[in-house]
């Protein structure tokens, strides 16, 4: 089938916390061995989110940041949709305070989207639809993932934790990345294998069980994407996916040349692993690099890979084509294709994170600790002060007074 009129990515920007946990550290103090981490899950460090650092802050300096370096005028934002399931409030979107804080016009549509680590590739569809149904009137979409990954100290889920945020301009002249409507497949199931109920600050998961459920899912939505082609690996340049450790791309990447190649693919078959490996290392291995250091950050973290495959290779890459699969527990999960723009190079320093990461604060682990303990209690905290907590320069929640959350520039 062809499509109409392109659409797509148009900028993109992350943001983060000011502070990481190195993996292997952890693991010591876990008294586990630092290679399970490092080699097992892919990991080496993960980002962690202080009481002063919540959804709200990471999406609008992502936002903020996106608008900034494309020059995208904020009055030209039509459309406003930040995908978490880590939100703030039951009730208020984090989306309306974003809408705020980056200046955006009252003339916008605006919410949040949730359904697990899945609830920016459903904004970025719909925006797509806006844009594509004629409704937008030359206007761009705003869309912003931002999560804060929280499994608890001490769970087996507590080293695949991270937060950050991508924020992602969405319009009918992409000058990233254009995804093809016509390419778009779907998959959604009920499974219980990851989920926050609400009274709880941290999510549960059945980690195994999650595994089995996000590769079934690649396998129904890419079905309903492209169906049973034998042949499309070799057409691409990059597979990117939902990556909640980098060793899970691995395992979705294997499930994919498996579908391609009609069989299951055992390590004990060295020309079959081969080919798998080979296979990996070319078109995910080398857009990992950023989610190994920032860690899970849950709905961002496919937009994470595409940073990283733009910021290194965009120039290289330009005009190919590239999948997409993002997965959301409970579960949903899109596939898709694109073809990054043709004058990607152009954006291609701009958008890599690499400094600001650099200059991120290594936390030991009882600071961690105390850190955690005291992000559980900031919604119930009257006022906090970001200086207590080495933070200047950024925008921060400062505490809930009178039942209203306040955020403050310092
Ligand atoms: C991912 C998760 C299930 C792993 O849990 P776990 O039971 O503690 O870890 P495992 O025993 O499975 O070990 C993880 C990996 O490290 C490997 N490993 C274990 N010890 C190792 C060591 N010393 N050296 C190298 N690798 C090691 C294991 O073989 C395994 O790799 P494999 O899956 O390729 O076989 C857990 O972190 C979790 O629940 N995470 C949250 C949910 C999630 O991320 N789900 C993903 C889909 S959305």
């Amino acid at each position: 089938m062809k499509d109409s009129a392109p659409v797509g990515i148009d900028a993109l920007a992350f943001a983060g916390p000011a502070g990481f946990v190195d993996l292997a550290e952890l693991a010591r103090a876990r008294d586990t061995d630092p290679a399970k981490f490092t080699k097992g899950l892919g990991q080496h460090r993960m980002a962690i989110a202080g009481p002063c650092e919540d959804t709200v802050t990471m999406a609008v300096e992502a936002g903020a940041e996106a608008l900034r370096t494309f020059a995208v005028d904020p009055d030209e934002i039509g459309t406003l949709i930040v995908g978490t399931e880590t939100g703030v409030d039951h009730s208020k979107p984090v989306a309306v305070y974003a809408h705020e804080l980056l200046g955006l016009s009252e003339r916008c549509r605006t919410f949040e989207t949730k359904h697990a680590c899945y609830g920016a590739m459903a904004g970025l569809t719909a925006s797509m639809d806006w844009i594509a149904s004629g409704r937008a009137r030359g206007r761009k979409a705003l869309v912003i993932a931002s999560d804060i990954a929280s499994y608890g100290l001490g769970t087996p889920g507590e080293p695949t934790q991270g937060a950050g945020a991508v924020a992602m301009v969405v319009s009918d002249q992409p000058r990233l990345l254009e995804i093809r409507p016509s390419s778009i497949g779907d998959y959604t199931r009920q499974v219980m294998d990851f989920w926050r109920p609400l009274y709880s600050k941290h999510a549960l998961a059945d980690g195994h069980y999650s595994i089995e459920c996000y590769l079934d899912a690649l396998s129904g939505a890419r079905m309903d994407a492209v169906g049973d082609r034998g042949d499309l690996l070799q057409q691409l340049s990059a597979c990117l996916y939902h990556v909640p450790f980098v060793k899970m791309a691995f395992k979705a990447h294997q499930r994919e040349l498996e579908m391609e190649l009609g069989r299951t693919i055992r390590r004990s078959e060295a020309q079959e692993w081969a080919q798998l490996t080979e296979s990996y290392e070319h078109l995910c291995a080398p857009w990992l690099k950023l989610n190994a250091e920032i860690g899970n950050i849950y709905t961002g973290s496919l937009f994470l890979s595409l940073i990283d495959l733009l910021r290194q290779a965009g120039k290289q890459l330009a005009g190919r084509d590239i999948s997409l699969f993002s997965y959301g527990s409970g579960c949903g999960a899109t596939y898709c294709l694109g073809q990054i723009g043709t004058e990607v190079g152009a954006w291609q320093t701009v958008i890599d994170p690499s400094e600001s990461l650099a200059s991120r604060r290594r936390l030991s682990i009882p600071e961690y600790e105390a850190l955690v303990r005291a992000a559980e209690k900031a919604d119930r905290t009257e006022r906090l002060n970001p200086a207590d907590f080495g933070l200047s320069g950024g925008l921060y929640y400062t505490g809930t007074r009178n039942d209203r959350r306040h955020y403050e520039r310092g």
